[in-house]
């Protein structure tokens, strides 16, 4: 250990708990003297790495990011690391900060993003902890550096100068090895494996157009990259390419709302062909076609179903996983590829071992998050690449794709309502209420909608056998459509509602309507069920996805 070695007396903070995805506080919260330290420290006493370790650092770009980085570097050369690797400027997106976790045998990493958060001085910041296979830390991981924060009282940092992020290089800093990366350059070639860039450039060369929003967050880098350089895009189909610690003032959230300026340009005269967009930190995406919106449980399912087209996935699939919110759209592919399927609790985190035991290949989430075992994170760009490399071969417009899709399997209409910033005791009143409530549904009515089963899931790993309880309620009505409701575990103000409306057309259905049609009765059944207005004054969700 080197002499430059300070250990500082420090005391606890309340509330460092991580939350569906790692700590994510206000930046005034994270600011303060000690905070990012007291957690950082807390991971590094917890997280097991073995001495000589390396690590991996990098985040989004948003406010604080380098700041944050600058004392993880030196709190890792007080912590016994041999090597930290760190994206230039700071930059990596989650999906290529796992997969240099991955690639350079790293004990783990740490990815500094608050995620589809805004960013800014008065906006969010956040810290999540990845371990060696490259995915989120398991319960058990962040459980026990929760622990340690509450008894903290010493943290080791060494008093250095700042180091010099921007230069491609290495660099001694008290006996660590801190290797600045390209931040781009290991994902890029990844992506290489997995897609046939050929047939996608020869597309592109035949007039196949697309638009990109990178959000001011941290894909531009990578999307300039691979879609204009190396796929042949023209300059300019990547918009807001530049990673700013603002966002440029804007959620980095690829929805509807906020980025509605795509949803424009792809249901306007002249669109492109295919419309994209990633997150704050990359590992989110949205995907659209000409005058259609796949819904990521969509997007999912028609990935799944035609990911043998790429050649990373030509020899099958070994199975396929969703989080319990997103739609059954997938088990149908499942169930005709005759592959397994699971259904795991919200959050990357549960994917990790399924991945791992070579259960299942592809994953995805409701919440415009989809990927596969290349790394161990949802991965945005990832899934941009797999639209455009069957698009390549189908050589079909999206809207077609999805029609044939769902001639074939059925279709799940779906949406999500997000009721936001709610007082936390009349959430928790509304969910310990229904949570009450859920063993007298069973065989009621509800407009046409009759319950079948209702239950508070809980998921019990098949690789580990651990269980995860609370994670969310389910209401099942007959015939396939269902509603759930779940707080979230990201937010940073007060409490979200999500309340997950699905229903389920079987082949030769109404398999070309509108969803909000769609999906009437059973918005209507979730208010009699739940009493979202009673418990929280509000009649209309705050966000529709
Ligand atoms: C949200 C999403 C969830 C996703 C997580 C991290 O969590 O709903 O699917 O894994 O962000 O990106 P929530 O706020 O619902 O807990
Ligand atoms: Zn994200």
């Amino acid at each position: 250990m080197s002499a430059a070695v300070t250990v500082v007396e420090t005391t606890p903070f309340a509330g460092q708990k991580p939350g569906t995805s790692g700590l994510r506080k206000k930046v005034k919260v994270f600011a303060q003297p000690g905070y990012a330290e007291n957690f950082i420290q807390s991971v590094f006493d917890t997280a097991g790495a073995p001495a000589n370790s390396i690590l991996v650092i990098g985040g989004d770009g948003r406010y604080l990011n380098r700041t944050v980085i600058q004392i993880a570097i030196r709190m890792a050369a007080a912590n016994g690391y041999a090597k930290v690797l760190v994206g230039q400027g700071g930059i990596l997106s989650t999906p290529a900060a796992s997969h240099v976790i991955r690639k350079y045998g790293a004990s783990g990493g740490l990815i500094l993003s608050a995620s589809h958060n805004p960013g800014g001085p008065d906006e969010d910041f956040g810290i999540k902890y990845n371990i060696a296979n490259g995915g989120p830390a398991p319960e058990a991981v962040t459980e026990a550096a929760y622990a340690r924060t509450l008894t903290i009282d010493q943290y080791r940092i060494v008093d250095t100068p700042d180091i010099d992020l921007d230069t491609i290089g290495k660099t001694d800093v008290a006996g660590l090895t801190v290797h600045v990366i390209d931040s781009v350059a290991d994902y890029a070639a990844l992506m290489e494996t997995l897609f046939d860039f050929a047939a996608i450039r020869a597309n592109v060369a035949a007039g196949f157009t697309m638009t990109f929003d990178a959000m001011n967050a941290v894909t531009g880098p990578y999307a300039h990259e691979i879609l204009e350089n190396r796929l042949g895009f023209a300059k300019g189909t990547v918009k807001n390419g530049t990673p700013l610690e603002d966002f440029g003032g804007h959620h980095p959230d690829p929805n509807m709302v906020h980025a509605h300026a795509l949803f424009d340009a792809m249901f306007g005269a002249a669109s492109p062909d295919f419309g994209a967009a990633s997150d704050g930190d990359g590992d989110r995406n949205l995907i659209l076609g000409r005058g259609i919106f796949v819904t990521p449980s969509d997007s999912l399912a028609m990935l799944a179903a035609n990911a043998t087209l790429a050649p990373g996935y030509k020899a099958g699939l070994k199975g396929i996983a969703r989080s319990m919110p997103t739609s059954a759209a997938a088990d149908r592919v499942a169930e005709a590829l005759g592959l397994p399927y699971y259904e795991t609790p919200t959050g990357w985190k549960f994917f990790g071992n399924l991945l791992d035991a070579g259960m299942a290949t592809i994953c995805g989430e409701e919440s415009a998050g989809t990927g596969s075992d290349h790394v161990r994170e949802k991965d945005g760009l990832w899934a941009v690449l797999l639209w455009l490399n069957i698009l390549a071969i189908r050589k079909m417009p999206v809207a077609e794709l999805a029609k044939e899709h769902w001639a074939k399997y059925g279709r799940n209409y779906y949406a999500r309502h997000d009721y936001e910033a709610v007082e936390s005791a009349k959430a928790d009143a509304l969910m310990s209420e229904l949570t009450g409530a859920l063993g007298a549904l069973p065989g009621k009515r509800f407009g046409p909608l009759t319950v079948a089963t209702a239950d508070s899931f809980a998921y019990t790993d098949p690789v580990d056998h651990s269980t995860s309880a609370n994670q969310g309620l389910r209401v099942l009505f007959e015939g396939g459509s269902r509603v759930a409701f779940r707080l979230s575990g990201t937010g940073t103000e007060g409490a979200t509602i999500r309340v997950y409306l699905e229903r389920f057309e079987p082949v030769g259905g109404n398999l070309a309507a509108e969803t909000p049609d769609m999906l009437a009765d059973i918005i209507t059944a979730a208010e009699d069920i739940a009493g979202i207005a009673r418990h929280t004054g509000r009649t209309k969700p705050d966000v529709v996805t």
